[in-house]
């Protein structure tokens, strides 16, 4: 194992908030797999999810599997994306949270491999833990806080690794966001990050509206949005349309489309509890643009 495990006692563990929690308890079975995550994951003090995990448990008891495929699916297509050739580039990871996406990449990056990780708080102490667990690597890694839905917040955070010709390629990750900021407040970045970079990629995944939902699997996602919504007191969810996210962009960007059920397989190579298109709820847009923009 890369740096050392964070054994801490429990009044030593870096306390995270409900929902971040809870997301972070749904991916424990994810995380516990590599030993990075797996000592990242020790770090933390995740007891303030448990309710919100016991009360979504009622309404779907394998709801964990939704988060593990949305992992693995945005981690494997982040590696491909970043190793598809040898261009510098910048990954962005926008509304982090306690996402240690940054450290699934650690063998990948370098001085001109880099990894952004955004988000409201709590990224000061983020990096503190990164800086623990991967001494070496971690000034490759930069947490940043500010509100991605104001232009010169994300502006000010992505310049510092500007070089003069521009940012390097861009590899932007939208996991677990999309459905909190506005549609207005998402075209907002999507045109900010354009402007920054001609060549980028996009991972965008996000909610689906409830009538491309079979009827049987509806609640699920109605039932866990609802509370979270209300808990959170925000007033609603944005949801996308496969079809509405290629038009949000410009049209030189190539949108590939994943549903849960494309994610399912390619995690355990076939499917479960995700058999059509229509049983699912949250999909991945993974949208291209620029000269390098040849599939992965
Ligand atoms: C459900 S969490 C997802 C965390 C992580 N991406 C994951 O999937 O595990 C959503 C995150 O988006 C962040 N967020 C929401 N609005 C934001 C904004 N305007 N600027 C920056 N971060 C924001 C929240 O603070 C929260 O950490």
């Amino acid at each position: 194992m890369r740096g050392r495990d964070v054994m801490k006692s429990k009044k030593e563990l870096y306390p995270v908030s409900d929902t971040a929690a809870l997301v972070m308890l749904w991916a424990s079975e994810y995380y516990r797999t590599k030993p990075l995550t797996r000592a990242y994951v020790n770090g933390l003090d995740l007891s303030s999810g448990e309710e919100l995990l016991r009360c979504y448990d009622r309404i779907c008891p394998w709801y964990h599997e939704v988060i593990i495929n949305r992992k693995h699916f945005i981690s494997q297509t982040v590696q491909a994306l970043t190793v598809k050739d040898d261009s510098p580039v910048t990954i962005v990871n926008l509304g982090a949270g306690f996402s240690p996406l940054a450290l699934e990449m650690v063998p990948l990056l370098s001085d001109t491999r880099r990894v952004i990780e955004i988000d409201l708080a709590g990224m000061r102490r983020k990096h503190e833990l990164y800086e623990e667990l991967v001494p070496e690597q971690s000034g490759w890694i930069s947490c940043i806080e500010a509100d991605i839905t104001e232009p010169g917040a994300l502006m000010d955070a992505l310049l510092p690794e500007q070089d003069g010709t521009g940012l390097p390629r861009l590899i932007v990750v939208m996991e677990g966001l999309t459905y909190y900021i506005r549609r207005s407040g998402m075209e907002q970045i999507l045109d900010t990050l354009s402007s920054l970079s001609l060549s980028q990629s996009i991972v965008f995944e996000h909610l689906k509206p409830c009538r491309l939902i079979s009827d049987e699997r509806r609640f699920i996602p109605y039932e866990i949005f609802s509370h979270v919504r209300d808990h959170i007191a925000y007033d609603q969810m944005t949801t996308y349309s496969r079809d509405e996210i290629p038009a949000m962009l410009s049209p030189a960007f190539t949108c590939r489309y994943y549903d849960m059920s494309d994610m399912e397989r390619q995690r355990i190579g076939g499917t479960r509890y995700f058999p059509t298109a229509d049983s699912g709820w949250l999909s991945c847009a993974v949208a291209e643009r620029g000269a390098l923009s040849k599939p992965v």
